[in-house]
């Protein structure tokens, strides 16, 4: 039985004290649902919040992550170092990365490589941009982007694997992806996962949706057999926004 996620993207948003004060709001919130709970700080910000989080069910995970162990790569964070201050889980391949670092599928099999090696589990992103959903190009784009960047790895490996699919034209654009555009391509990717893996494995991977998830839709698009949840990035920047799309399932 695959699980239910929702996980907030903080991006590059909250200095020390404005976290510590969304996290004080989100321990005030309840979760009425089962579905596991994760925020994402800047780095700067991680290892107070694991701490200030560490005795709740909401997990503390990170934004990203370089793929060596270490050595002379400045101002980049390994997994190692993210291991030493509890982040057990990592947000790798999201569009903003794409677009602005021109993090590519192949580097991003070295990150995903790297993650796992040091047992961490993956939200993996991809999506396709506008120009490919008008010209009808959607489906094989994001369909390439999991095929380049994950098709190397066993079917086991999916264990600590969870996808989110982010059409960039819905991130942040208050333009979200109908229920049906997001089930018809969540049903997609889970036939490219089954195609390859069988649907043992595509059957337990968590798809989530990310792009523009308010809590007056949340419920909608989650309601979809194949969506198991979202990545959230404006609406979790509010306690109580983002504790309603929580228990949107
Ligand atoms: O990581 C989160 C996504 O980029 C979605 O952001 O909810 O602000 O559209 P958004």
């Amino acid at each position: 039985m695959r699980k239910n996620i929702v996980a907030g993207n903080w991006k590059m948003n909250n200095d020390l004290a404005q976290t510590q004060a969304l996290i004080t709001d989100l321990k005030a919130q309840t979760k009425t649902t089962n579905a596991e709970v994760m925020v994402a700080p800047t780095f700067t910000n991680l290892y107070s919040a694991y701490e200030a989080l560490k005795e709740t069910d909401i997990e503390v995970v990170a934004q990203n992550m370089h793929f060596a162990e270490n050595g002379a790569y400045t101002g980049e964070i390994s997994a190692a170092m993210l291991k030493s201050v509890g982040i057990k889980t990592v947000i790798l391949g999201h569009s903003e990365r794409r677009e602005y670092f021109n993090e590519t599928d192949e580097l991003l099999a070295k990150k995903v490589d790297a993650a796992l090696a040091n047992d961490m589990r993956v939200i993996f992103c991809f999506g396709e941009e506008l120009a490919d959903r008008k010209s009808g190009n959607h489906e094989q784009v994001v369909e390439d982007q999991i095929k380049n960047a994950l098709f190397h790895l066993k079917s086991w490996d999916y264990k600590n694997i969870v996808l989110a699919y982010e059409p960039v034209w819905a991130i942040g654009t208050g333009e979200t992806a109908t229920p049906e555009q997001a089930q018809d391509m969540h049903a997609h990717i889970r036939k490219t996962i089954a195609d390859h893996y069988g649907y043992d494995t595509a059957n337990s991977v968590s798809i989530l949706y990310g792009g523009s998830v308010k809590p007056n839709n949340a419920q909608e698009i989650f309601g979809k057999p194949d969506v198991d949840g979202g990545l959230i990035g404006g609406a979790s920047l509010k306690a109580e926004d983002f504790f309603a799309i929580v228990n949107a399932f």
